[in-house]
């Protein structure tokens, strides 16, 4: 096991604030530049070099990472009410507007009350035989030996899921111009991580005419959806709660449609990419780990003798739930979440000033040797109640916590434990030779260059 050394020391009363170590610069920019050429291998390396807290100053303000599972605790549930979120996901607001996953303060809570309904797990059990059935259609014209770009695949599945879910909506003409648009949006949003995109997006460059155009497209695609539901009644899905949602601990307002476009935008966005990489990434480990693939082969067959899956099946479906635990230990959708600190605040027992950039990072603390031995084998057994109990909580957060923790966390379980039993059901994955994974950290974590797999029909 790899120790970490504790370098934390408390600084003696009236002593100026003493930082974590951490890394020095040999000239200006070289830590940014690091970190842009390979994030996760860096923040990796910062952890293991320097100890669970790490300080550093980057461009404009002073960068902590941190590991320990308190200090995480701190950042997102202890001292959440100290931190705004950090500067991606604040540049992220040109392309996101005000939903969400980018507002702040009382306007966050109030949109978080008027939309929590919509998740309630009552209603998303109600869409569990969409997410089935759509999983079961996607798969109806799939043929033993056809090769396929799995990561694509699982983007059309989810993509079907949130869109029937959300808007009701399952007309291909739509799907297909909400589909483009978003990977144009997609692909901006990647833009927010760099410091300089503010600039480059009002630059008059081509990319950015496409993403208005794009954008313009989706706008008048959700108001429709939006002009058809208040003509309708509740038609089960998740915009029928938002337009209807009353903010009774408030101000009994309801949503305008402005903020009710940003928020299914948002939540489009933020529900649709992460769950088709978990997807992804729990069939390529499977591909590479024959017994967990039996192991699952053989709850399912138990479990489902055959037929779809259910509701009622998913607590049935441990081991199914334990691959998709496990794959996300591994390869974190969400692989690292960033703060900025609007006041000074006390982390780990570190003094973290006003203005400094906090990072944590799913991928650091998910591979970390203390809590997880051997961290690079994929064991879906580490996640039976026994074993988690014996780890911090806060040695696993692939859904954030806190204030801000993913507010469709168990619908993303329900949907992709029943997709992946109804896939994994009928056919195997198996990697092509070719099938080396390299991945991109972007604002989700995904296969770089997709993952192309030959299907095999289970007999
Ligand atoms: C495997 C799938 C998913 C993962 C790993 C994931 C991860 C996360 C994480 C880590 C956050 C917190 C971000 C932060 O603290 O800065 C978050 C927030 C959020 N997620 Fe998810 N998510 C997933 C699926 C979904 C789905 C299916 C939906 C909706 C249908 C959704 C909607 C949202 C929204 C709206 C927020 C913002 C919540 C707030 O700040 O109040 N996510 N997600």
């Amino acid at each position: 096991m790899t120790s970490i050394p504790d370098t934390r020391s408390s600084p003696a009363p009236h002593s100026p604030p003493s930082f974590p170590p951490g890394p020095r610069q040999r000239f200006p920019g070289e830590i940014i530049l690091r970190l842009r050429k390979d994030i996760l291998g860096y923040l990796t390396h910062l952890i293991r070099e320097h100890g669970d807290a790490v300080s550093f100053r980057g461009t404009g303000a002073r960068f902590f990472v941190f590991n320990d599972p308190d200090a995480i605790r701190d950042v997102l549930v202890t001292r959440d009410d100290c931190f705004i979120k950090g500067p991606a996901l604040q540049r992220a607001k040109e392309t996101l507007g005000e939903g969400l996953l980018t507002s702040e303060g009382d306007f966050h809570r109030r949109q978080r009350r008027l939309a929590q309904p919509a998740f309630h797990p009552s209603r998303v059990a109600t869409y569990a035989a969409a997410m089935a059935g759509i999983a079961q259609r996607s798969a109806e014209g799939w043929h033993d030996g056809q090769r396929m770009e799995l990561h694509d695949e699982m983007m059309k599945v989810t993509l079907r899921i949130v869109c029937k879910t959300l808007f009701d909506a399952e007309v291909e003409s739509d799907l297909d111009a909400i589909g483009k648009a978003m990977d144009i949006a997609v692909g901006m949003f990647t833009r927010t991580m760099t410091p300089w995109g503010p600039l480059l997006n009002k630059l008059p460059l081509p990319s950015n005419f496409r993403f208005k155009r794009a954008r313009r497209r989706l706008f008048e695609t959700i108001d429709r959806f939006i002009r058809e539901h208040r003509e309708s009644g509740d038609r089960g899905d998740l915009l029928s709660v938002l337009i209807r949602a009353r903010d009774t601990e408030g101000d009994n307002g309801q949503m305008s449609q402005s903020l009710l476009r940003d928020e299914s935008y948002t939540i489009f966005s933020a529900g649709h990419e992460t769950t088709a990489n978990a997807l992804t990434f729990a069939l390529y480990l499977l591909g590479r780990n024959p017994e967990a693939e039996a192991a699952l082969h053989a709850e399912l067959d138990r479990v489902l003798a055959g037929r779809a899956p259910t509701v009622e099946d998913v607590e049935n479906l441990a081991y199914t739930r334990m691959v998709l635990a496990e794959a996300m230990r591994l390869y974190p959708p969400a692989w690292a979440l960033g703060r900025e600190a609007k006041q000074d605040v006390e982390v780990g027992g570190w003094h973290v000033p006003a203005g400094s950039v906090v990072l944590i990072s799913q991928w650091v603390t998910h591979r970390d040797p203390r809590w997880y031995p051997q961290p690079e084998k994929f064991d879906p057994l580490r996640w039976t109640p026994e074993e988690r109990a014996k780890r911090p909580r806060w040695s696993y957060y692939p859904f954030g916590g806190g204030s801000r923790q993913c507010i469709g966390e168990s619908f993303a379980w329900i949907e992709a434990i029943l997709v992946l039993a109804t896939l994994a059901q009928k056919w195997r994955f198996e990697l092509l030779d070719s099938a080396a994974l390299t991945v991109f950290p972007t604002i989700t974590l995904r296969p770089k260059n997709g993952l192309p797999v030959v299907l095999r029909e289970r007999k």
